[in-house]
């Protein structure tokens, strides 16, 4: 099955070579119908939706705190801020989680699928 929105069990998508992804840098690497925020510290990367659950707006324009317990995000439209972990909501607006995905580095590519949260 090549479509992942064909397979409920969620496959990994390919986003992008993992020696272009930057450090510390936020991305959106778009594929398909995702629309990911990537965002890579020394330990690890974390991939969330990059359009944010209060209006869309676009969080890899946005701040980003790596350096502190919970890293975050703070969307650039009205300020909400989420947790890069889980994507839970900081500070409203939004009042809805931010989702998030799994991240993987397969053969060389930087691979999501959207976390379970069962
Ligand atoms: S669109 Fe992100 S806080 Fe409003």
């Amino acid at each position: 099955v090549d479509d992942p929105t064909d397979d409920p069990s969620g496959e990994w998508v390919a986003l992008v070579r993992d020696g272009d992804l930057p450090l510390e840098r936020a991305v959106r690497v778009d594929a398909g119908d995702l629309h990911v925020f990537l965002y890579r510290t020394e330990e690890r990367i974390f991939a969330l939706d990059d359009r944010c659950t209060h209006m869309g707006g676009p969080l890899h324009r946005g701040p980003v705190k790596a350096h502190v317990p919970q890293p975050t995000v703070t969307c650039p439209v009205h300020g909400s801020i989420f947790w890069l972990t889980d994507g839970r909501v900081v500070r409203g607006p939004a009042g809805r989680p931010q989702p998030v995905f799994e991240v993987r580095v397969n053969d060389g590519m930087v691979e999501v699928r959207p976390a379970s949260h069962a």
